[in-house]
């Protein structure tokens, strides 16, 4: 009897990441042991005014995924532009990846998984819940803190760290 070919299951992790924090990387490494592939998504959103380019972007987080330990999972990283749902049905991804840090999330996360399950009813939200010492960090309140000369070390890989002092002094 011929054994059935597996289907490679595929997620996609969208957001801004402007810029990643440890808080992003808690949830890659949370759902590496869940998917063969992760497409770490990038959003190229032109109504805003982002601190990184999304080429900025897709090189640090490429430079950081690199150095992960995946195990058997493939990490890949890529912008997209327009809807999620969209995206993640052109990549056959059969989940989106969202972390939830704490209950005020929620929400607003419930809200954008029951838009992509009505867009996409194929393609399953999957909320993995954040690591607590991560549960304040955000990428807005990085930026707000950094350009106040706040300290920000623990919270964002070292090469973020270093990429945001470089803007700053530019
Ligand atoms: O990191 P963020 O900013 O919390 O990520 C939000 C993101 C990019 C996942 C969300 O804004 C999004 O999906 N934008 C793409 C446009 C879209 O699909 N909008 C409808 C969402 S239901």
């Amino acid at each position: 009897m011929e054994l059935e070919t597996k289907k490679a299951r595929r997620a996609i992790f969208p957001g801004s990441f402007d810029p990643l924090t440890n808080g992003h990387l808690d949830i890659i490494k949370r759902s590496l042991p869940l998917f063969d592939e992760i497409v770490i998504a990038v959003l190229n959103n032109p109504d805003k005014k982002p601190m990184f380019s999304v080429e900025e972007r897709l090189d640090m987080i490429g430079e950081i995924a690199a150095e992960m330990q995946t195990g058997a999972c493939c990490l890949v990283v890529e912008s997209f532009s327009g809807l999620t749902a969209d995206f993640a049905s052109r990549k056959q991804a059969t989940a989106i990846v969202r972390g939830i840090r704490a209950v005020a999330d929620y929400e607003y996360e419930l809200r954008m998984a029951l838009m992509n399950r009505r867009l996409e009813p194929g393609i399953e939200t999957v909320f993995l819940v954040a690591a607590e010492e991560f549960s304040y960090v955000s990428s807005s309140l990085i930026k707000q803190v950094f350009t106040l000369g706040g300290r920000v070390e623990g919270l964002v890989p070292e090469l973020v760290e270093a990429k945001m002092r470089e803007k700053l002094n530019n």
